[in-house]
C-alpha cells in the first residue's frame, strides 16, 4: 500500500516513522514533509492549501491511504474532497464533523447534550451581551475562548471583570484571530490535573491508543507563554487504572454515543483535552487529530501496525482488535528557536544532528535542508524522545543528548519528565 502523510511538523514525522514500519506498507509520501521525514518517505512539495495538485498527485501515484496530521485541512475539508476527487480513502473525519475542534460553542453544545462532564460555560456572538455579562458575574477567574481555530491562541484565563472585557474587546471587536473570534465561550475556570487522552474511533467504536500529558508554557516550572507544546510525557503519570476506567465510562463513551445518536459522521483520531478535578474528569477541549508534541510519545509506544488499526475503522472490525501499548514510558523534548512562541529567527545551521545516539529518536519540525546542511525553519525546530524504564532515568538520559545539538539562540525546557507539577 501507498501511503501519504499531510503536514511538515514533528507530528506528521512520528506519523511518517510509525508508518513506515508498517508490513503492509510498500511507500510512504510526506506532502510535503520536513528534512526528518524524508528519511522514511518520499517529500512532495505540495501546500496543504492546495487539494486539487494533492488530488492529481494522489491518483498519478496511487496512493490508497492519506493521513492529515494538522487540523486545517481536515477543517477545510481534506476527506471530502479527497474521496471524491481520488480513489483514496483518508483517515480523518470529514469537515462538518471537525465542528468539534473548529467551533468551541458547537463542541459544548455537544457536550451539553450529551451529559459529557465539561465546564459551565456562556456563549456570545457580539460584544455587548458578552461584556454585560462579564461585569456581572461573579465567579472569577473565567476563561475566554475564541469560537474557531486560533493555533493555540485563542484561550485566556481573565481575572477580574475588566480584564474579561479587555479580551473580549480584543477577540470580538479588534477581531484578533478575524472570524475565529467573532463569537466566544465563557467559561467556568477549572482546577486540577490536566492530562490527554488520544483514541481512534469509527464514530461507534472506538479504541485508546494512548495518553500524555504536554509542556505547554515555554519556560522551566510552567512559566512564560503559552506555545504549542515544549515537551510530552507518555503515559500519564498520575493516570490510575481507576482514573482510566472512569475516563472511560464517563467521557469516552458518552462521546461516542453522543457522536452516533446525533448521527455526526465522525472517522479518524480523537483528542480529548482533559482536566482531573475535585469531581472528577472533564472535557477541556476536543481535536480532531493527534497532539504535536504528545504524537512523538503515543506512537512510538503503540506496538500495534497502524495500518492494521486503520484498516479495522475502515471495514468495521475496530472491535476485533487488540490494542497493545509499551510499558516503558517516552519523554518527547522540543527545541526551540530563541524568542518562540513570540517572534524568532530562522536560517540558523543545527550542529550536532549526528552526535546523538541511536537510542535517540530524533523528529524533526521546523527545519530546512540545503547543500546537505540542516537549518532552522520554524519556532520549534527538533523533538528528540526516548523511551525507557522510568521518567527519572529517561530524563536524566535525554538531557545529555539534547546538549549535544546547538544553534544560536537554542532553547528548550530543562524539565520535561519531571512529576513535581503532578504533585508525585
Ligand atoms: N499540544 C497541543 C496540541 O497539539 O493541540
Amino acid at each position: 500500500m501507498r501511503v501519504a502523510i499531510l503536514g511538515k511538523g514533528g507530528r506528521e514525522n512520528a506519523l511518517v516513522h510509525k508508518i513506515s514500519q508498517s508490513k503492509y506498507v510498500e511507500k510512504v509520501y510526506a506532502i510535503p514533509g520536513n528534512p526528518g521525514t524524508a528519511r522514511y518517505a518520499h517529500n512532495v512539495d505540495i501546500s496543504l492549501e492546495d487539494f486539487m495538485s494533492i488530488a492529481e498527485y494522489v491518483n498519478n501515484e496511487g496512493i490508497e491511504l492519506v493521513i492529515p496530521g494538522p487540523e486545517l485541512p481536515i477543517s477545510r475539508g481534506i476527506k471530502d474532497f479527497l474521496e471524491s476527487a481520488s480513489s483514496a480513502y483518508v483517515f480523518a473525519p470529514p469537515q462538518e464533523s471537525s465542528f468539534l475542534e473548529t467551533s468551541k460553542i458547537r463542541a459544548k453544545e455537544f457536550m451539553k447534550r450529551n451529559n459529557i462532564p465539561t465546564a459551565n460555560f456562556h456563549s456570545f456572538a457580539d460584544f455587548e451581551s458578552a461584556s454585560s455579562f462579564v461585569r456581572g458575574y461573579k465567579k472569577y477567574p473565567v476563561v475566554i475562548k475564541a469560537d474557531g481555530l486560533a493555533e493555540g491562541k485563542g484561550v485566556v484565563i481573565a481575572h477580574s471583570p475588566a480584564e474579561a472585557v479587555s479580551v473580549l474587546y480584543e477577540f470580538m471587536v479588534e477581531r484578533k484571530f478575524g472570524a475565529s473570534s467573532s463569537k466566544v465561550v465563557v467559561e467556568d475556570f477549572l482546577e486540577g490535573l490536566e492530562y490527554s487522552v488520544f483514541i481512534v474511533t469509527d464514530g461507534k467504536r472506538y479504541k485508546w491508543i494512548g495518553d500524555a500529558s504536554d509542556y505547554k508554557k515555554a519556560y522551566d516550572g510552567d512559566r512564560g507563554p503559552n506555545t504549542g507544546g515544549m515537551g510530552s510525557i507518555s503515559p500519564v503519570p498520575f493516570l490510575t487504572e481507576e482514573m482510566r476506567r472512569i475516563t472511560e465510562e464517563t467521557i469516552i463513551k458518552p462521546t461516542i454515543k453522543g457522536l452516533e445518536t446525533e448521527k455526526i459522521n465522525y472517522v479518524g483520531f480523537l483528542y480529548f483535552g482533559l482536566i482531573w478535578t475535585k469531581n472528577g474528569p472533564m472535557v477541556l477541549e476536543y481535536n480532531v487529530r493527534l497532539g504535536d508534541p504528545e504524537a512523538q510519545v503515543i506512537l512510538p509506544r503503540l506496538e500495534n501496525d497502524l495500518i492494521s488499526i486503520i484498516e479495522a475503522v475502515r471495514k468495521g472490525t475496530l472491535g476485533r482488535i487488540k490494542i497493545k501499548i509499551k510499558p516503558e514510558v517516552a519523554i518527547c523534548v522540543v527545541i526551540a528557536s530563541g524568542g518562540y512562541p513570540v517572534s524568532y529567527e530562522k536560517g540558523k545551521l543545527i550542529y550536532g544532528l549526528e552526535s546523538v545516539s541511536r537510542d535517540v529518536i530524533l523528529y524533526h519540525a521546523g527545519t530546512r535542508e540545503e547543500d546537505g546542511k540542516i537549518y532552522t525553519d520554524g519556532g520549534r525546530v527538533l523533538n528528540l524522545v526516548m523511551i525507557g524504564e522510568d521518567f527519572k532515568t529517561v530524563s536524566d538520559r535525554i538531557y545529555n543528548e539534547v546538549e549535544k545539538i546547538r544553534f544560536e539562540k537554542a532553547f528548550y525546557r530543562r524539565d520535561i519528565g519531571d512529576l513535581t507539577k503532578f504533585n508525585l
